[in-house]
């Protein structure tokens, strides 16, 4: 099974493709390294991760459709968990334009590639089951619209942190 994610340098996702990792499942880390907070932390993740397995990490903005496109079209990934953004609410108030293109236009970049490159919406803000297609948050349906990400992502934010494993999420989860 191979997991996008995207975002893959950061906080959540280092905790998530270490999860996954020991279980042996293939990852593929996409982040632009942005200067957030200190770029170097999140080599250091990268780093980490890399010692747990192969992990190849992509330096892609998701914002740019093209080279975004170049990963899906050389990695096609089952899954795409989506952890790519800027946090928190006092700075998107000082760059609201930032925060929404990168949180909204951003996610609607990887929706449409997900449709392009055949995934199933749901398992690009879900986290599945390859094989029958469960999805972490079923009642999402399909398109963002249905589903609001920050509730999402504090879910699997709640079930990630605890570093159970992926099969073991996935029970969690349905
Ligand atoms: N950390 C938490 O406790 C928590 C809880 C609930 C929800 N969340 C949400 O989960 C998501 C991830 O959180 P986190 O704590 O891992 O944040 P983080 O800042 O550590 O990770 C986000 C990563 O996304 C990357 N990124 C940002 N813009 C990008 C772009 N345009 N293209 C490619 N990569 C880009 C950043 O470089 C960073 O490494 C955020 O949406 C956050 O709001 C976090």
């Amino acid at each position: 099974m191979r997991v996008l994610i995207t975002g893959g340098a950061g906080f959540i996702a280092y905790h998530l493709a270490s999860a996954l990792l020991r279980n042996n499942e293939d990852v593929i880390l996409l982040d632009n390294f942005n200067n957030f907070y200190s770029p170097d932390i999140k080599r250091l993740n990268v780093r980490d991760l890399q010692l747990l397995g192969p992990a190849p990490m992509h330096v892609v903005d998701i914002l740019d459709r093209a080279n975004l496109r170049d990963v899906f079209d050389k990695t096609r990934p089952d899954f795409v968990v989506h952890l790519a953004a800027w946090a928190g609410v006092r700075p998107s108030l000082e760059k609201p334009e930032l925060y929404s293109a990168v949180n909204v236009t951003g996610t609607v970049n990887l929706l449409e590639l997900a449709k392009e490159f055949s995934i199933d919406v749901k398992n690009i803000i879900g986290i599945g089951d390859s094989e029958n297609d469960i999805c972490m948050v079923r009642e999402c349906g399909t398109g963002i619209a249905f589903c609001s990400q920050t509730s999402y992502l504090n879910l699997v934010a709640d079930i990630i942190i605890t570093e159970k494993s992926f099969r073991k999420i996935l029970e969690v989860a349905v």
